[in-house]
């Protein structure tokens, strides 16, 4: 039976925004076998406070395990009071990834609200030198919580940003930016990962326009594996677990 309960010795858990921190994890097994959409359960303390464990994408995978994780809870505090040296018990990789795009695709487009950010690092790794534009929209609520974007602009990726103050990029929510999405069913494959509203907004874009894409989903979880069913979704196939049936779903599927 395959081992996804492992441990990982923290390298560094710098604070990279306001709020977001960067953790930079050494496990090997989870480094290997990890693909673009993936996350972790991580088990952010000793005891039973917090009991659950909590999910966070895989942002990057290449030298080291990384993660970006904002702080907006408990689990997510005790997480970012954690120093080099210690140690974190976790499940993974967990859940289905990304696919590539399809045969035929030129621009790729990922849409990021807020953390959402988080496993289009990892993506856009797998996706550059392949001979696609490669565009990210970003909406974040203010400049201060833009998370540094150099590492997707070295693969290529041209970026577009927006807050909900206009303290960076323009002024509004990142729907403010579909304007950019190239209107071509066979050549436009678009990736999102933010909260539900956001997700809304993309399938509302999307669908009218006939374009292919895939969404990860967010919802609260418990066990991380399928087998609470804590994190069923409803779909246009019925319902589905976020965590195993997802976190990558196709867009049609909404
Ligand atoms: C597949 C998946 C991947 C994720 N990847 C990341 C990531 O890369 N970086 C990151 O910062 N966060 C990510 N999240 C969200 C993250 O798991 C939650 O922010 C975290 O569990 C909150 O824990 P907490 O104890 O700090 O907050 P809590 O005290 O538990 O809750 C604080 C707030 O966060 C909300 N929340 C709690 N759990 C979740 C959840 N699972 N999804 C959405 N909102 C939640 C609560 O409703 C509440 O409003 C991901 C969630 C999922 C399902
Ligand atoms: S969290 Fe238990 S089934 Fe998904």
């Amino acid at each position: 039976m395959k081992k996804i309960q492992l441990k990982a010795r923290i390298i560094a858990n710098k604070k990279v925004s306001s709020s977001h921190y960067r953790l930079i994890l050494e496990q090997k097994d989870i480094l290997r076998k990890a693909r673009p959409g993936q996350f972790v359960h991580v088990r952010v303390n000793e005891g039973l406070d917090p009991y659950f464990r909590r999910p966070f994408s895989i942002s990057r995978a290449q030298e080291h395990l990384e993660l970006l994780y904002a702080v907006v809870g408990r689990g997510t505090e005790i997480l970012s009071r954690k120093k080099a040296g210690d140690e974190l018990d976790l499940l993974g990789p967990l859940g289905n990834h990304f696919c590539m795009p399809p045969k035929g695709t030129r621009n790729v487009v990922m849409i990021a609200g807020a953390i959402g950010i988080a496993p289009f690092f990892m993506l856009s790794d797998y996706l550059r030198d392949k001979n696609y534009e490669l565009t990210l929209l970003y909406g974040a609520k203010t400049k201060t919580q833009i998370l540094p974007m150099r590492s997707l602009k070295d693969n290529g990726c041209r970026v577009y940003i927006a807050t909900d103050d206009g303290t960076q990029g323009i002024k509004g929510r990142v729907s403010e930016l579909y304007a950019k999405i190239p209107i071509d069913t066979q050549k436009t494959f678009i990736y999102a990962c933010g909260p539900k509203p956001m997700i809304d907004s993309v399938l509302a874009f999307a669908h009218p326009n006939h374009l292919k894409g895939q969404v990860s989903a967010e919802e609260i979880m418990a066990c991380g594996i399928g087998v609470c069913l804590g994190c069923a979704t409803k779909t246009k196939t019925g319902y589905k677990t976020v965590c195993k049936d997802g976190p990558v779903f196709d867009l049609n599927e909404f």
